[in-house]
């Protein structure tokens, strides 16, 4: 018996240590200590931290799952996307970089002239409120997804583009935001598709994943091949069904073909 407590014991240890660890004891469980050195995940802290059950949605979101009662760092959320370690570029950084790759840091800027380096601890990365106006009256809230001009009031109406979440140009125009260059859809039909709006980046990069009365939920990694088979299927909650029917394998001998080099988008 003392040795089954003392091995357990010293797993215990080992599991604490091992960097990629999962659970958390509720009480120790905080946003802070995983967030990278630097870095400051007060907003993506308030999203994950509102208790009750209905609003375990947004904490999936995040990349916390509580399902089971313990919480669980769940893969399918932001916490496991690279815009929650968006400082990729680590000495370099300054306030006009965050104006994208933080846009809630602060000081951050559009003006290049203005750039200064970032204040260590207050970025956030490509936070909750780049993409939602979480810091906005929900009386003012047009849309629930917009684009925020960074360094502005984030609760004035005037500093948001509100997106129409019914029109596929201004979802993909939701990334493209920030996102000028990126990969070639090398099929034609997927490059004409993607400008017409009828196929959209999240339909690849945020496939649904579960879908309730109230709420789509969606994958906040914004990756694809990993999300196989539901950013190729069209996902569910979509009327669209893409490749509904394509095994797993097909999927990914199809992938490098969608990716492509990087380009400029043709247009806007
Ligand atoms: C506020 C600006 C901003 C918006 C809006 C934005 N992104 Fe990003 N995204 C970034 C930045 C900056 C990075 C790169 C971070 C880094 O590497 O430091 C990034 C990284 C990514 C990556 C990962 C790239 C890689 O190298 O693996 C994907 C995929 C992605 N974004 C998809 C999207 C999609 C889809 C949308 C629209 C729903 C979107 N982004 C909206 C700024 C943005
Ligand atoms: C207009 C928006 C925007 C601005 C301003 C911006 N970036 Fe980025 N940056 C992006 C996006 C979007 C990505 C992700 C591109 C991708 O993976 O396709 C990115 C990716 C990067 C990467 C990762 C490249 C890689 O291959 O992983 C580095 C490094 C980087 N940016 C540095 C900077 C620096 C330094 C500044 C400021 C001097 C800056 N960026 C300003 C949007 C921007
Ligand atoms: C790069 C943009 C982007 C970022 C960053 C982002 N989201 Fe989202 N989010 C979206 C898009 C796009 C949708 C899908 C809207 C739709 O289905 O029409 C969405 C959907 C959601 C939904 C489901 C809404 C519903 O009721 O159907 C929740 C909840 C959510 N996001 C929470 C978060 C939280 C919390 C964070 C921060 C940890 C976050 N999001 C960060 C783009 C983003
Ligand atoms: C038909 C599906 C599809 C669509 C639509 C799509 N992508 Fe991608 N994208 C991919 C795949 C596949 C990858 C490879 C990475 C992965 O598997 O997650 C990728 C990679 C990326 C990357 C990382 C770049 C790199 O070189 O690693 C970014 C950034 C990105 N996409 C942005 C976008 C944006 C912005 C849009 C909309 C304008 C978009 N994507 C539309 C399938 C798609």
């Amino acid at each position: 018996m003392r040795k089954f407590v003392l091995v357990l014991f010293l797993l215990l240890i080992a599991w604490a240590f091992f960097p990629g660890f999962t659970i958390f004891q509720e009480s120790e469980y905080s946003l802070k200590n995983l967030a990278p050195e630097n870095y400051s995940y007060v907003e993506a802290e308030g999203c994950s931290s509102c208790k009750g059950e209905e609003n375990q949605f947004m904490h999936r979101a995040v990349g916390v799952d509580r399902t089971s009662g313990v919480p669980v760092l769940d893969k399918r959320g932001w916490l496991s996307s690279v815009h929650s370690r968006s400082q990729s570029h680590g000495d370099r950084i300054n306030t006009a970089c965050a104006r994208c790759h933080a846009p809630k840091a602060k000081g951050a800027t559009r003006n290049k002239e203005e750039a200064k380096p970032i204040p260590k601890g207050t970025w956030q990365g490509v936070t909750c409120g780049a993409c939602h106006p979480a810091s906005l009256e929900r009386s003012k809230r047009k849309s629930l997804v917009i684009n925020y001009a960074s360094g502005t009031d984030p609760t004035q109406t005037e500093n948001y583009i509100f997106r129409n979440r019914s029109n596929g140009k201004e979802m993909n125009a939701l990334c493209r935001f920030c996102h000028h260059e990126s990969h070639d859809l090398l099929i034609e039909a997927m490059q004409n598709t993607v400008e017409s709006g009828a196929l959209r980046c999240i339909d690849c990069h945020m496939a649904a994943y579960a879908v309730t009365d109230q709420h789509v939920e969606r994958f906040h990694n914004f990756k694809v091949a990993a999300n196989i088979p539901n950013s190729c299927s069209g996902g569910i909650g979509r009327s669209m069904s893409c490749h509904d029917k394509g095994s797993r394998e097909w999927f990914e001998r199809k992938l490098p073909f969608v990716k492509g080099p990087r380009q400029e988008w043709s247009s806007d």
